[in-house]
């Protein structure tokens, strides 16, 4: 079901939807990998989608793997990537959960907004190699999941970062850094709000914790329940989504 969903969005693109970002915190997950990675560097991005933050953001360095169980993410990261002329890039199928790649191998992991297996990368990581992982935490969106009684991780008992953060210690790495990240995000009007709902699953049913027991309904979304969110949440003309992410950086010593 969880493939399905992801085959179907076919990719990660978000510009559409012209969303202004202000950050209250100031960890950011690109200047990271920019920072810690050097022309030697090999990096492997876990869940790319379409490969559009990796083509946009990662450095030039030796080796970059982008890897996503979808093949439709993976068909868009191909176009994506001859559209951008650069090098030393490659796309693969694959599961995070069942990672196909070589033993301490990579300096840096990247998993952005996906699921991980801890344990797993730190097998692909050479020694002294990073993770650097950035995901959705329980009470984003919350006031709006408050309104529609439901949404991703509503029902979890132990927050997606405390789950992730402890199954990363456990995996054996040190140094690691869980960080809150709190951001802003205003869209410009109803219509390109209510297309944003429809792309991401912020107010679907889906739980990390229950693994693939998973659900969506954002097609059909209640106008009237909508309507209160928006009245409540604008601000100079501009709807308010009140974003919680989590960042966590940890090492393989
Ligand atoms: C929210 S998107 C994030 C894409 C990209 N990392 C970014 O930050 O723009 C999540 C991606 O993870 C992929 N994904 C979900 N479960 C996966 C799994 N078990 N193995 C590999 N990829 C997975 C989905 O296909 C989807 O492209």
């Amino acid at each position: 079901m969880e493939k399905e969903y992801y085959e179907e969005i076919k990719n990660w693109d978000f510009s559409m939807f012209e969303i202004e970002t202000e950050k209250l915190t100031n960890w950011d997950l690109y200047e990271l990998i920019n920072n810690y990675a050097t022309e030697k560097s090999k990096i492997l991005d876990l869940g790319t989608g379409g490969g559009e933050k990796l083509l946009d953001y990662f450095p030039d360095c030796a080796e970059i793997m982008g890897t996503d169980l979808a093949p439709s993410m993976i068909e868009t990261a191909n176009n994506n990537l001859i559209k951008s002329g650069r090098k030393n890039i490659t796309f693969k199928v694959m599961d995070n959960l069942n990672m196909n790649v070589p033993n301490d191998y990579f300096d840096i992991v990247v998993a952005r907004n996906t699921v991980t297996d801890p344990k797993q990368i730190y097998k692909s990581l050479k020694k002294g190699g990073y993770l650097l992982l950035h995901g959705v935490d329980k009470y984003d969106c919350h006031n709006l999941k408050l309104i529609f009684g439901r949404g991703q991780a509503y029902n979890d008992q132990k927050a997606i970062s405390i789950i992730d953060y402890e199954n990363i210690l456990k995996a054996g790495f040190k140094d690691v850094e869980l960080v809150p990240l709190h951001v802003r995000e205003y869209f410009k009007n109803k219509e390109l709000f209510i297309e944003f709902l429809k792309k991401v699953p912020v107010i679907d049913d889906f739980s990390e914790e229950l693994g693939d027991h998973k659900q969506y309904f954002s097609n059909n979304l209640n106008e009237e329940l909508l309507d209160k969110y928006i009245k409540e949440n604008t601000y100079n003309g501009k709807i308010r989504l009140l974003r919680r992410y989590y960042g966590i950086t940890a090492r393989k010593f």
